[in-house]
């Protein structure tokens, strides 16, 4: 074909690029769906006990991803300041994972057990009274809402559909271990669990 008509036909020349971009972008992302590094958990890391998949919830209902990320770059400011930096198979059961673009805060990738459930529980309901110059909103209402844990064990089938490997055994006992657990313990719980899988590395 000569190249005078593909400049002079935007329609086709339209299609040729999207055909172009497509192979481009699959010779790119198929590899990686079969790359075990990336699809297979990387060491220690295990699915979210039902407590801390509810705090995930709350997590991803109260917008906490506007200021935090979880993701921690490659780089010496980051892995000094964080911890040991992200690997794909620490996320294969986040699902959406909490990557996020943002920080106004810091990230959250390794926050766990670097402060005690309390510390956590005195910051979430107010930030200034452990932080003065803290610009994180409070929420204080986490500790009066009680979670509905009828839907736990619901939530974790969806999770096993799309490859969370949970037992029958732990969706059982899924709503016995959220019942009568406030938002804020499921949080916490949450934040405790995140990136602890790497302490091996740190
Ligand atoms: C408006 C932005 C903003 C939002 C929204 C926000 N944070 Fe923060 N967060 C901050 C800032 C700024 C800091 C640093 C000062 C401080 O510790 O309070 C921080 C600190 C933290 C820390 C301590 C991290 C560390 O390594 O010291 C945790 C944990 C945390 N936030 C959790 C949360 C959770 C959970 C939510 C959602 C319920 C949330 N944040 C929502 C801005 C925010």
């Amino acid at each position: 074909m000569k190249h005078d008509t593909l400049e002079k036909n935007a329609g086709l020349l339209g299609v040729l690029i999207v055909i172009a971009v497509s192979l481009g972008g699959l010779a790119e992302i198929v590899p990686l769906m079969f790359d075990s590094d990336v699809v297979e958990p990387a060491e220690g890391v295990k699915p979210y006990t039902a407590l801390q998949l509810e705090g995930r919830d709350i997590f991803i209902r109260e917008g906490c991803y506007n200021c935090h990320s979880q993701m921690i770059r490659p780089f010496r400011d980051e892995t000094e300041r964080y911890g040991p930096y992200s690997l794909a198979g620490e996320s294969v059961y986040d699902h959406p994972f909490q990557f996020g673009s943002k920080r106004t805060g810091p990230d959250l990738a390794r926050v766990g057990e670097r402060y005690s459930d309390e510390w956590h529980r005195l910051h979430l309901m107010n930030p200034r009274d452990l932080v003065p110059e803290s610009n994180m909103p409070g929420y204080p209402w986490l500790a009066e809402n009680t979670l509905d844990s009828d839907l736990t064990p619901v939530k974790m089938e969806r999770l096993r559909m799309v490859g969370v490997p949970y037992t029958d055994m732990q969706i059982a006992g899924a709503s016995a271990a959220t019942e009568n657990k406030t938002e804020m313990d499921a949080l916490i719980a949450y934040l405790q669990g995140l990136g602890i899988s790497s302490k091996g590395r740190r």
